[in-house]
């Protein structure tokens, strides 16, 4: 197979960051997909309707000349949300989701949910609105390793969260354990996984082996092979509820490559044929665009997009960086070849 035409894909899952940085991030990624969801993780964080337009403004702003891209904007769940900002949201037709951010699990969480009991009511609101919910799903007890951080809060959080709120759609999101993809699987049809290229293609052995890798760095973290494979099989099955979200996080240079380096992995400038490389991989490039353009969309409730994109089987070398705003990231597979680029628009 030397060429791939698929439906244009979706980026259910991606941080654009703000102010220069979206110069780089937003062509990257709308180069690629139609739609993205957008994180609301900017400091200080999304977390009103105003403060959304106003971002998905400096977004459109960079918007390449001739790409239709529409950014899918979200707001940030804090403990003092009001039913009432979400039921204005949901109203407006301009908020596609809301992101949970348990405190203190990642990248500007900070101003997160401090426990599950405070966002009842508007957990609650969001199932009347039918506005979906998606999940960073790590606990953050000291006391739990950091590799079982997702399989704890799918026991604590996300199985009592299903009981409770039976018709809200959830997308857990950027999952990294076959404990998930179990959990996904024997779950209703409101919930779903989002899966990012760097969980199919590496395991913690990329991370700590020869020396560590801060750029393979990101939460929730790699783990080992055995999960890479679940995560690899659950995509490549074709079920409908697993679906593409890059997670795409840059982080300047210096603050990975440092004493305490940031969690984030940049891969906006790849993504399809970071995933197409993972399905060749795995013999499922069959499933490659029901993962990328069909699944994702389905479950968000959206049109499934009318234009494609063209997958060549040619080698080209990942450039060792890319500006960011003042400084530079460094992206997946910086240096190395990757098999397939993305070809003209039909
Ligand atoms: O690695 C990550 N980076 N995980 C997250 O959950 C957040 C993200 C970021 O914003 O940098
Ligand atoms: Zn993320």
């Amino acid at each position: 197979m030397h060429e791939l035409v698929l439906t244009r894909p979706d980026d259910w899952h991606t941080h654009l960051r703000d102010g220069a940085a979206l110069a780089t991030t937003v062509p990257h990624t709308a180069r690629q997909f139609a739609r993205a969801i957008v994180m609301p993780n900017l400091a200080p964080p999304v977390t009103t309707l105003e403060q959304a337009d106003a971002y998905r403004e400096r977004i459109c702003a960079h918007i390449p000349r001739g790409c239709a891209f529409t950014p899918l904007m979200t707001l940030y769940l804090t403990d003092a949300t009001t039913p009432e900002t979400l039921i204005g949201a949901a109203a407006s037709g301009r908020i596609a989701a809301v992101k949970l951010y348990p405190a203190g699990a990642t990248t500007h969480s900070s101003a997160g949910v401090t426990s599950m009991d405070r966002i009842q009511p508007a957990l609650a609101a969001m199932e009347e609105m039918d506005l979906p919910l998606l999940v960073h799903g790590e606990v953050t007890d000291g006391t739990v390793d950091i590799f079982d951080r997702e399989k704890v809060f799918i026991e604590r959080c996300l199985e009592p969260l299903a009981v409770r709120f039976p018709a809200l759609r959830v997308v857990f999101e950027h999952i990294t354990t076959a404990d998930a993809v179990e959990f996904v699987r024997a779950a209703p049809h409101t919930i779903a996984a989002t899966i990012t290229p760097q969980h199919l293609l590496l395991n913690r052995n990329d991370l700590l082996t020869g020396g560590i890798h801060p750029h393979h760095y990101c939460l929730p973290v790699l783990k080992r092979e055995h999960h890479r494979r679940a995560l690899m099989e659950a995509a490549a099955s074709g079920h409908p509820r697993f679906f593409l979200g890059t997670d795409s996080a840059p982080h300047e240079q210096g603050r990975k490559e440092s004493a305490c380096g940031c969690a984030g992995i940049y891969s906006a400038h790849a993504a399809l044929p970071l995933y197409a490389e993972a399905f060749e991989a795995a013999g499922a490039l069959d499933k490659l665009e029901g993962f990328c353009a069909l699944h994702g969309a389905a479950f968000y409730r959206l049109p499934v997009n009318t234009e494609r994109v063209r997958l060549v089987r040619e080698p080209w070398t990942v450039p060792d960086s890319y500006p960011l705003g003042d400084g530079k990231v460094v992206p997946l597979r910086a240096g190395a070849a990757l098999n397939w680029r993305l070809g003209h628009e039909h």
